[in-house]
C-alpha cells in the first residue's frame, strides 16, 4: 500500500540541524505561559528538485509544534490561539488531566473560535512521553500537522542516557506537487483503514540526518503521529532496549523485532550507538520492504570506551489492584466498515439503515449508536476498578484510546497477555475481543474512541463518566 519508490524519489534529505530549532527554540512565553498559536506555515518536505514547500497547519506555524517540557508534578500553562479559519482545540493525550483541560469541544469544553483562544493550565502527574494535538476536526487538522511532543521529565532526573531525542513519525497523503492532498472526508478512507499517506517525515522533514557519537547512549522517543497508518519500527546497526511504552515505565528488555505503534501509540528506547561503520538509521517496514526514514550520522569522539549495563526507568504512572473480582464490567461492540456486517445503527436519535449512515458520514458503531455523544456508554464510580471487554467484530484493525486513564490489557481472544505496560492505546485487530482494565479514578467526562482519525469522526466514538 505504501508507495516506497514514490517516496524514495521525493525524499530530500536535510540534516537534522534545520529540525533541531524545534527542540531548542524558545518558545514565545507570556506571562500566562506558552503561547501555542494554531496557524499556517509551510515547510519543505519533498526534495527541492520535485516540488516547493509544503503549505501546513501547524502550532507556531510548523509540524510538529515545539516540543513541551514540564517536569512531573508541574504546572503547565498553554496559550493556545485560534489563527486558522476553522474551531480548534488541544488534547494532551495521555496526561491524567483535569477533565476541564482535555480538550474536547462539546464535551469538556467550547471549541476555540477562529480568532479566539483558550488557556490550558494543568499539572502533569506522571514522568513520559505524550503528545498533544488538535482535537476539533482532528482528521483535517492533525493531517496537515496540529501536533507536537509533550515531555514530561522525571522529578528527580533520570542519568540513564547520555542525551534524549524526540522523533514524531508521521504519514502524509501529498500532492505530485508538495501540497496536502485535500482528499479530506473520502467515504473510501473513512470505511476502509482510514487516511493512509504516500509519505514519511521524522520531526517533520523527510529522512533527517541525526548526529551521533560513537558509543552514545540515547533514549530516543518515538511518537507515531499518523492519522491512521499502524507503524512498524526498527532501528537498524544500533542496539535499543524498551523503557517506556505509552510514557509509562515497563521492564527493560532488549528490543529485537520491529516494534509496532499504532497511530498514537510512543515508545521510549535507549539506544547505543556502536562505534562501527554499519549504517544506522531508523526504518519504517513496509509491504515493499524496509524504508530508512532517519539516518543516524555517527562523527566526533567516542563518548566512552564501553557501554555500562543499561538501566530501566523507576516506575510510576497508575496501576491496577492485583484481585479485579469486583470490577465494574463494561462492553463495547464494535461494528461497521468496509466488508463488514453492521446493517444499522442508531444516528441522532434514531435507527437509520446502513445507507442512510453513509450518507451522513457515519460507516461504523459502538454498540449500535453511530457515533453520538449524548449518552455515555458507562457511569462509573470513582475510584472503582473497571474491566471493559472490547469486541471489534469489524474487518479492521482499530486503535482504542481512553482518555485521562492507562489501562492494562488483560486478555487477547480469551487468553491472559503478558502485557504489563499501562498503555492509553491498545491496537485491536480483527475478530478479536480484548480484555482492558483500569482505575476510574479521575473525575469527569472522559472520550474513548479509535484513534484512526477517520474512524472515530465516522462512528468510533464514545464517552463514559466517572463520578
Ligand atoms: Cu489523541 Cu481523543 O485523542
Ligand atoms: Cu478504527
Amino acid at each position: 500500500m505504501f508507495d516506497r519508490r514514490h517516496f524514495l524519489k521525493a525524499g530530500a534529505a536535510l540534516p537534522l540541524l534545520a529540525m533541531l530549532p524545534h527542540s531548542a527554540r524558545a518558545d514565545p512565553k507570556t506571562e500566562e505561559g506558552i503561547v501555542l498559536r494554531a496557524q499556517q506555515g509551510s515547510q519543505q518536505m519533498m526534495a527541492t528538485d520535485l516540488a516547493g514547500p509544503t503549505p501546513i497547519w501547524g502550532f507556531g506555524g510548523s509540524a510538529p509544534g515545539p516540543v513541551l517540557r514540564v517536569k512531573a508534578g508541574e504546572r503547565l500553562r498553554a496559550v493556545v490561539e485560534n489563527a486558522l479559519d476553522q474551531p480548534t482545540s488541544v488534547h494532551w493525550h495521555g496526561i491524567r488531566i483535569d477533565n476541564a483541560m482535555d480538550g474536547v469541544p462539546g464535551l469538556t469544553q467550547e471549541a476555540i473560535e477562529p480568532g479566539s483562544r483558550f488557556v490550558y493550565d494543568f499539572v502533569a502527574p506522571d514522568p513520559g512521553t505524550y503528545w498533544y494535538h488538535s482535537h476539533d476536526r482532528s482528521w483535517e487538522q492533525n493531517a496537515r500537522g496540529l501536533y507536537g511532543a509533550l515531555i514530561v521529565e522525571e522529578a528527580e532526573p533520570w542519568e540513564g542516557a547520555d542525551r534524549d531525542l524526540v522523533l514524531l513519525v508521521d504519514d502524509w497523503r501529498l500532492a505530485e506537487d508538495g501540497s496536502i492532498d485535500d482528499s479530506f472526508g473520502q467515504m473510501m478512507d473513512w470505511s476502509h483503514g482510514g487516511r493512509l499517506g504516500n509519505f514519511v517525515t521524522v520531526n517533520g522533514r523527510s529522512k533527517p540526518r541525526i548526529e551521533v557519537r560513537p558509543n552514545e547512549r540515547i533514549r530516543v522517543r518515538l511518537i507515531n503521529v499518523a492519522n491512521a497508518r499502524v507503524m512498524e519500527l526498527g532501528l537498524a546497526g544500533m542496539r535499543a532496549f524498551r523503557l517506556a511504552l505509552d510514557g509509562m515505565p515497563v521492564p527493560l528488555v532488549e528490543e529485537k523485532e520491529p516494534i509496532l505503534l499504532a497511530p498514537a501509540q510512543r515508545t521510549d528506547l535507549l539506544v547505543d550507538i556502536p562505534d562501527d561503520e554499519t549504517p544506522k538509521s531508523l526504518v519504517l517496514h513496509t509491504n515493499g520492504g524496509p524504508l530508512e526514514i532517519a539516518e543516524f550520522a555517527v562523527a566526533g569522539e567516542p563518548v566512552r570506551t564501553s557501554f555500562p549495563a543499561a538501566v530501566g526507568l523507576p516506575h510510576s504512572g497508575p496501576s491496577l489492584p492485583d484481585d479485579l473480582s469486583n470490577a465494574i464490567r463494561a462492553e463495547l461492540l464494535m461494528e461497521g466498515g468496509a466488508m463488514g456486517t453492521m446493517k444499522g445503527a442508531m444516528h441522532q436519535g434514531r435507527a437509520m439503515d446502513i445507507r442512510e449512515l453513509v450518507s451522513m458520514g457515519r460507516v461504523w458503531a459502538f454498540n449500535g449508536v453511530a457515533g453520538d455523544m449524548d449518552e455515555p456508554i458507562g457511569r462509573f464510580e470513582r475510584g472503582r476498578a473497571v474491566v471493559l471487554s472490547i469486541k471489534n467484530v469489524t474487518s479492521w484493525p482499530h486503535a482504542m484510546h481512553l482518555h485521562g486513564h492507562h489501562f492494562r490489557v488483560l486478555s487477547r481472544n480469551g487468553k491472559p497477555t503478558d502485557e504489563v505496560a499501562m498503555r492509553d492505546t491498545a491496537l485491536t485487530v480483527p475478530d478479536e475481543t480484548i480484555e482492558i482494565a483500569f482505575v476510574a479514578d479521575n473525575p469527569g467526562r472522559w472520550m474513548l474512541h479509535c484513534h484512526m482519525l477517520e474512524h472515530s469522526a465516522g462512528g468510533m466514538m464514545t464517552w463514559f463518566e466517572v463520578a
